[in-house]
C-alpha cells in the first residue's frame, strides 16, 4: 500500500467516553477508551474519518458536569472536540469521498454526519490542521478576543498571558502587526526564546523561574500596560493590576491556573479598586459570540499568514490512544503553539 492510498475501513469505532469527572488534574482513568460499531451512512449523511482532534483547555471544564456557558459532558458520553477528518462514504452530495472537512464530532476515529456545522477545507489554501488552530477557533479567539476587546491603538503596550499556546502566540503577533509593544508570559525558556526570537515579540518571562512578576513586569513595560490579553487568571493577572495605565482594557480570555482547582478558587487581589482608579476595563468574552464574523476573521488570518506576518506552530501527538495524555499535556504546559492528536494520515 503506498502513502497516499486510504487505509480500508475497520469494522469498529474507537471512541474516548467521560470515565468519571476528574479532582484536579485529570488522569488517563478519567477517559474510557471504548469500541462502538462503525457507523452506517443514511440518506443524505456521510462517513468522515477522524484526521486530527484538537485538545483545548475548554475541555477540562466540560468534565466537570456542571453546566456553565455550554452542556457538560456526561459521564458515559463520547468527549466533544473539534475535529478535521476526510470523507470515506457519501450519501449527501454536498460531500465527495476524499473531501478533507472540519467539524465538532468529538474523540472517536469516524463519525456520520449530515452536513450542519461542518466546513470543507480547501487543503491547496492551507495545511487541514490550521483549521483546528490559526484558521480556526484558537485563531478566531486571538483576533476577535484582543482586536474587538482591547481595540489596540499603536505605540501601546500589549501583554498577552499564556502566551506560548495557541491563542496567545497570535495575540502577540496580531498586537505587532497593529504596531504594539507585544510582551509575552510563558512557562518555559525555550517558549520565551520561541516568543523573541522566531514570532517578533518585544520582550517576555518565564514565570516559572522569575517569581516576583510585577517587578518583571515593570522593567519589561517601562511605559505600562495599555491591554492586557488574559489566558491564565491567578497571580500572574494579579500582577498587571498596579501597572495598568489610565483607560487600560484586559480581555478575559481563559483562566487555565484556576481550571484545576475545582470549587475553592485561590484567593487573590480585588481588581476593582485598580479599574476605578484607572478608569480602566475588563470584559470577558466567549469566541461563539462572534461566530458570524468568522467568514472575516479567516480571511484575515489567512492574509497575514501569506504574507508572512504571521506564524504558528503545532505541538502533534500521534495516535488515538494518546488522546487523554494530550489534553493532560495541554494542562501541564507541555505544548507550544497549538496542541494536536494525529489519528490518520489519511
Ligand atoms: N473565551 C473563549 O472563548 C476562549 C476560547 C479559546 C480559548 N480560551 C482560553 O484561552 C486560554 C488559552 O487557550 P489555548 O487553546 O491557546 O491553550 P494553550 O495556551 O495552547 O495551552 C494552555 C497553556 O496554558 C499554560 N498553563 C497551564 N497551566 C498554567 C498555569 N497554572 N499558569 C499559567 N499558565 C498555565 C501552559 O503554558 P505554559 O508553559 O506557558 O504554562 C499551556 O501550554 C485558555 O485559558 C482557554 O481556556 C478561551
Amino acid at each position: 500500500m503506498t502513502a497516499s492510498m486510504p487505509s480500508p475501513l475497520p469494522s469498529v469505532n474507537r471512541q474516548f467516553k467521560l470515565a468519571a469527572h476528574p479532582v484536579g488534574m485529570p488522569k488517563e482513568s478519567d477517559f474510557a477508551p471504548v469500541s462502538a460499531p462503525l457507523p452506517a451512512c443514511a440518506d443524505g449523511q456521510f462517513l468522515a474519518r477522524t484526521l486530527f482532534l484538537s485538545v483545548d483547555p475548554y475541555m477540562r471544564g466540560r468534565m466537570t458536569g456542571i453546566r456553565t456557558y455550554a452542556d457538560p459532558v456526561v459521564i458515559g458520553q463520547v468527549m466533544v472536540g473539534g475535529t478535521v477528518g476526510k470523507v470515506v462514504q457519501s450519501r449527501n452530495p454536498k460531500f465527495r469521498v476524499g473531501d478533507i472537512v472540519t467539524g465538532y464530532w468529538g474523540w472517536q476515529e469516524f463519525a456520520v454526519s449530515d452536513g450542519e456545522g461542518v466546513r470543507t477545507l480547501d487543503p491547496a489554501l492551507a495545511p487541514p490542521s490550521t483549521a483546528l488552530g490559526v484558521l480556526g477557533m484558537p485563531g478566531m479567539t486571538a483576533y476577535f478576543g484582543f482586536l474587538e476587546i482591547c481595540q489596540p491603538k499603536p505605540g501601546e503596550t500589549v501583554v498577552v498571558s499564556g502566551a506560548a499556546g495557541a491563542v496567545g502566540s497570535l495575540v502577540g503577533q496580531i498586537a505587532r502587526i497593529k504596531g504594539c509593544r507585544a510582551v509575552g508570559i510563558a512557562g518555559s525558556d525555550s517558549k520565551v526564546a520561541w516568543l523573541r526570537e522566531e514570532l517578533g515579540f518585544d520582550a517576555a518571562f518565564n514565570y516559572r523561574t522569575s517569581k516576583d512578576y510585577t517587578a518583571k513586569l515593570r522593567e519589561l513595560c517601562p511605559q505600562g500596560i495599555d491591554c492586557y490579553f488574559d489566558n491564565v487568571g491567578g497571580d500572574i493577572t494579579d500582577a498587571i493590576f498596579p501597572i495598568l495605565n489610565t483607560r487600560a482594557r484586559i480581555s478575559v480570555c481563559g483562566q487555565i491556573s484556576q481550571y484545576n482547582l475545582g470549587p475553592n478558587p485561590e484567593p487573590g487581589v480585588r481588581p476593582f479598586p485598580f479599574l476605578l482608579t484607572k478608569q480602566a476595563r475588563a470584559e470577558g468574552f466567549i469566541i461563539m459570540q462572534f461566530a458570524d464574523r468568522f467568514p472575516e476573521g479567516i480571511a484575515q488570518m489567512a492574509r497575514w499568514l501569506k504574507e508572512g506576518k504571521l506564524r504558528y506552530r503545532e505541538t502533534i501527538i500521534e495516535g488515538f490512544e494518546n488522546a487523554p495524555r494530550a489534553l493532560i499535556g495541554v494542562l501541564q504546559g507541555e505544548n507550544t503553539g497549538k496542541m494536536l492528536v494525529r489519528f490518520a494520515d489519511n
